[in-house]
Order: structure tokens, then sequence, then C-alpha cells
């Protein structure tokens, strides 16, 4: 189990309102956000559609928060470029969506940035060993990707563990964080089971009080 006291809280915008990005984001920082999580999705490798790197160049002046990106596209590969221009500093493919996942992540890294992949609930984390030295990051996802407000799956608790098992041999610091339907009961059980970022949509702007529901958060994570 992670120090709890180093886990970190990343807002996703999914569940803010976009016509206002500018002022949530500006606020996010002092509500006690770390990561603002930023889903691109492409109508192809999932059923939904949000924004692209324009929108996210458009949002980067207005906090200086990181900004996380989860591309839910096929062919991530062809837009590498384009996110890290746009303001990403940490980017996350998903490994159903790459067919060559050890050359993307290379590229992410080639171009500066943090390199995540994202795993569906039902695919394994065999292959992950052998790109270790590439990832900065892992994404649990404990819904199946495409929309917010979603229920957890708990079947993804023994997952998390074995990649905090594969997080604590060799390589560079692994974060594993998790993504969906991630509320103040189930951020508990999935620090226990090893996660150290909180990804929060609906949790944190279905809130009346931004600042507290991340507050929320981090102490169900300390509990
Ligand atoms: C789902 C997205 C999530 C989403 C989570 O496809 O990847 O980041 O915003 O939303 P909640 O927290 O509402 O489940
Ligand atoms: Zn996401």
């Amino acid at each position: 189990m992670p120090d709890a006291s180093a886990v970190l809280v990343a807002p996703s915008v999914l569940a803010a309102d976009f016509a206002r990005l500018g002022d949530t984001l500006a606020g996010l920082e002092a509500a006690g956000a770390d990561w603002v999580h930023l889903d691109v999705m492409d109508g192809r490798f999932v059923p939904n559609m949000t924004f692209g790197p324009p929108v996210i160049a458009a949002m980067r002046p207005h906090t200086r928060l990181p900004f996380d990106v989860h591309l839910m596209i096929v062919e991530p590969e062809k837009h590498l470029e384009a996110f890290a221009a746009a303001g990403a500093d940490a980017i996350t493919v998903h490994v159903e969506a790459c067919t060559h996942l050890h050359r993307t992540l290379a590229a992410i890294r080639a171009l500066g940035k943090r390199a995540g992949v994202a795993l569906n609930p039902a695919t394994p984390i065999a292959g992950l060993a052998y790109v270790r030295d590439l990832l900065d990051l892992v994404l649990v996802m404990s819904v199946n990707p495409g929309f917010g407000g979603q229920s957890f799956i708990p079947a993804v608790l023994p997952k998390i563990t074995a990649l905090r098992e594969l997080a604590g041999l060799a390589g560079p610091p692994l974060r594993i964080a998790v993504d969906g339907g991630i509320d103040a009961h189930t951020a508990g059980q999935v620090v226990a089971a090893g996660a150290d970022v909180l990804v929060a949509g609906s949790a944190v702007f279905g809130a009346a009080d931004v600042g507290g529901a991340i507050g929320r958060l981090r102490a169900a994570a300390l509990d």
C-alpha cells in the first residue's frame, strides 16, 4: 500500500460545465487538486466525443496544474505531437488501441512528456512488464470508458494490487491511477489496493463545494 499522504487527486473536467472551463480550471489549484484529468474521446474507441488539442490549448493558460491527458482514441500515435504542443504534461494511451505500444510510449517520452497506459476493466496487466522502463503511469479503468457517472467495478481491485507489485520491482517511479466511479467510498478501497492517483469527475464537480469534495477524497485515502 502506498503512503496515503502521497495520494494525488486528479479531477476530471468531463463532469464540469464545458462552457465555463476557464473559470473551473482557475479555481482547481486553490481547491486542492494535484492534476487536471482531461478525457479525450473520438467516437470510435469509445461511443462518446469530447474535445481535442485546440480546446486543451485554450485551457492551458488558466491553471499551472499538470494536464493529465487520457486519450480514448484509436491510433493515438498519430496525435501525440499535437497533444504535447497543446500543453499535455502526461499522455496516457489505451493498450487496447496500440498495436505498437512500446513504440508509442517511446514517442511520448521523446516529446518530453510522462507516458501512461490505460487498461479497460477486462484487460489484464500481462505485457506491461516488458514496457516498464517506458512507463510513468498506469491508469486502471474501473468503469468501461466513454461516460462519467458510472458505477465502480470492484473486480479491478486485484489488478491494482498486481500493478503495485510490478511498480515495486526495478524501474522508474510508477504512478497507479484509478478512473471511474471514484468517490469518498471507493477511494479508500483503491488506495488500500495500491493506487496513488484518484481520478474523479462526478464526485468532484457534482458537489456543491469542489474543494470540500477533493478534501473528502483525500481524507478517504487516509482512512
Ligand atoms: C470515463 C473517463 C473518466 C470519467 C470519470 O471514460 O475516463 O475520467 O470522467 O467520471 P466519474 O468520476 O464520474 O466516474
Ligand atoms: Zn479518464
